[in-house]
């Protein structure tokens, strides 16, 4: 179909899945086990219900806002995702361009099939791109890679904390991975020992460091300036401590539900986290200081509105832009985010919001997200 026949995000996936290599359909789709957590991320969405206002005069509405204080059109942002030459022989500069045009920001991942300076180098000018980091048992690896990074004008790092080893994804395990991509091991010079027989996710993920610590947090903070931020926060006691240790902010997220099968929601998290931190530390959210954001099954305006109404600043969103270019490049993913654009302005408008800061907790009822 051409792609003015593509109405929303879930239209994209059903098109992928019909032209995507088997072996990238598997990559991209398969989740943990029985996939339980995969499918809740997105069904939590369907426990919250609005309460819109009405009479607002709702002429004008704006949904742009910023993330670790840099503008963006949308409070979303394209989450890291591995191997984006799977999809498409663009791989992530698909993202990145499509990113350069709505003024979105993009986090590149450690494991990009594109080299990090060949994204950076492919970015506009001024363009805002954060980083994913997966920590090198080498540190010294890790050291120079994220001094890099920042050299580079990287605005933030984003430490997956959720992946000291990778979950069981079985449909991916099912295909052989025969990797000729030079950088499906970063860096890594143990490529030739690297287990080829479990399919993608294993082969490029040995390197990952299982012996990672809240200890190692103050060294990450000595060898950097950027804002550091843990994706993969999933209970308030982490995020808790994440804040103390004067963190920038916690993903909750659940890896996309990539990772431990059974781990919640992360909309169902940031409910919990911003009780405890309220009643703790006396925080309010949304907050400019420690900044909440929130990934996994986001497909629609609505499910944004409802994370930013209970207190993120904004939410990542994975496979749907891989879906899309893996199906039509570039283009796909600037139709996803015009998509994103058009269900922001018809849904602020019944909302009876104008601005995001308007998108309030009264906005929502939650009360069917499980409380813990
Ligand atoms: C991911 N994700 C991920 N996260 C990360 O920190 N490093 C990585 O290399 C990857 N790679 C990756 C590959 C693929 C194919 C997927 C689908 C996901 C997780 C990602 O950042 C995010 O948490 C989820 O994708 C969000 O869920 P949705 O939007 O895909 O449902």
């Amino acid at each position: 179909p051409s792609l003015t026949e593509i109405l929303n995000l879930h239209d994209f996936e059903a098109i992928a899945r019909q032209v995507m290599s088997e072996k990238a359909w598997a990559y991209y789709s398969s989740a943990a086990d029985d996939e339980i957590t995969h499918r809740e991320n997105h069904a939590a969405y369907h426990r919250i219900w609005f309460r819109p206002r009405v009479l607002r005069n709702v002429t004008n509405v704006d949904w742009s806002t910023k993330i670790l204080g840099h503008p963006t059109k949308m409070p979303i942002y394209i989450t890291a995702t591995a191997l984006g030459k799977l999809g498409h022989p663009d791989g992530e500069l698909n993202l990145t361009r499509a990113a350069a045009k709505h003024d979105i920001i993009q986090m590149i991942p450690t494991l990009a099939s594109c080299s990090f300076d060949e994204i950076v180098d492919s970015a506009a000018p001024g363009q805002v791109q954060f980083l994913q980091l997966y920590v090198n048992g080498d540190r010294e690896i890790t050291k120079k890679f994220v001094q890099h990074a920042e050299k580079r004008g990287i605005k933030g790092l984003f430490i997956t904390v959720d992946a000291p080893q990778l979950g069981r994804r079985e449909k991916d395990m099912r295909m052989k991975f025969e990797a000729e991509d030079p950088r499906e091991v970063t860096d890594n010079k143990a490529s030739n020992k690297v287990d080829r027989s479990q399919g993608a996710a294993r082969a490029i993920s040995s390197f990952i460091d299982t012996s990672l610590d809240w200890k190692d947090i103050p060294w990450f903070q000595s060898i950097t300036k950027m804002p550091l931020i843990l994706k993969g926060v999933q209970c308030w006691e982490d995020a808790l401590q994440a804040y103390d240790m004067g963190l920038a902010g916690v993903v909750l997220s659940n890896h996309g539900g990539r990772q431990l099968d059974f781990a919640r929601s992360g909309i169902e998290t940031l409910v919990e986290v911003v009780r405890e931190l309220k009643a703790r530390r006396g925080l309010t959210f949304p907050n400019e200081k420690f900044q909440l954001f929130v990934d996994g099954g986001v497909r629609r305006a609505t499910d944004v509105l409802k994370a930013v109404a209970l207190g993120a600043t904004a939410v990542g969103i994975g496979r749907p832009f891989l879906y899309a270019f893996s199906a039509y490049g570039q283009e796909g993913v600037e139709r996803a985010l015009q998509i994103l654009h058009d269900e922001f302005e018809m849904n602020m408008r019944l909302l009876g919001a104008r601005t995001i800061k308007e998108v309030v907790p009264e906005m929502v009822d939650a009360g069917s997200v499980h409380q813990h």
